[in-house]
């Protein structure tokens, strides 16, 4: 476990930001300047999932949203917001929707736990439980957990794709291709759950194909 106090985090940014720059010289300088991501990553809040490190990605090269469970809800001005920054601004071209495996929010909402307000957050993520619980059901129990982690990241993606944010670029004829992924914490690997939109058209195809994957992805 980590010790790390407050006070070491200003040595550990001073130490870090001296070493990018004589690593790089004019490295922030450069940023400064503008930011031009070619990618969007909507992820969980969790800590154990950093957006930049587990995709090898610098500053200045991934735009991040992140909330309990990667729930993306038409009614959520953050997210929308974020979403509609980073597509029609900063024009990313590729936009992830990335769960991870023993996500707790999701685990709340498999079993309904009570933790508190945010189960009126993670009522979203048993909304898909509910709606894919013939599914669920067919899947041995010690992974069922692992495929309501996948179907989450899969609806959310819908969720993405159905904004009116993405519809109204996709009209506009800009290229931005949807995904949905999934995060290990035991061994740090993605999965790709091929749930990839790249535009209008197809949503409903590539939505069914990519949940009759959960039903048969093999687990170990
Ligand atoms: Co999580």
């Amino acid at each position: 476990m980590s010790t790390t106090s407050i006070e070491q985090l200003f040595v550990h940014n001073r130490e870090w930001a001296a070493q990018v720059e004589r690593d790089r010289p004019g490295f922030f300088t450069g940023l400064m300047a503008q930011q031009k991501p070619k990618y969007m990553w909507i992820g969980c809040s969790d800590s154990r999932v950093p957006a930049n490190q587990i995709s090898g990605l610098e500053p200045g090269e991934v735009f991040v949203h992140r909330n309990v469970a990667n729930v993306v809800v038409p009614s959520d001005l953050n997210c929308l917001s974020t979403i509609q920054y980073s597509v029609d601004h900063l024009k990313v071209e590729h936009l992830m929707v990335v769960g991870h495996y023993g996500c707790g929010g999701v685990l709340a909402a498999l079993e309904g736990l009570r933790l508190g307000l945010v189960d009126n957050w993670t009522r979203h993520v048993r909304d898909i439980r509910d709606k894919h619980i013939k599914l669920l059901d067919s899947i041995s129990p010690q992974y069922r957990h692992d495929a309501l982690c996948e179907l989450n990241a899969i609806e959310q993606v819908v969720n993405v794709a159905q904004s009116t944010v993405m519809q109204d670029a996709w009209a506009r004829g800009q290229k931005v291709t949807l995904h949905g992924w999934c995060y290990s914490l035991k061994n740090g690997l993605i999965t790709n759950l091929e749930m990839t939109v790249p535009g209008v058209g197809g949503l409903e195809e590539v939505h069914a194909a990519a949940v009759e994957k959960v039903a048969s992805r093999k687990r170990d």
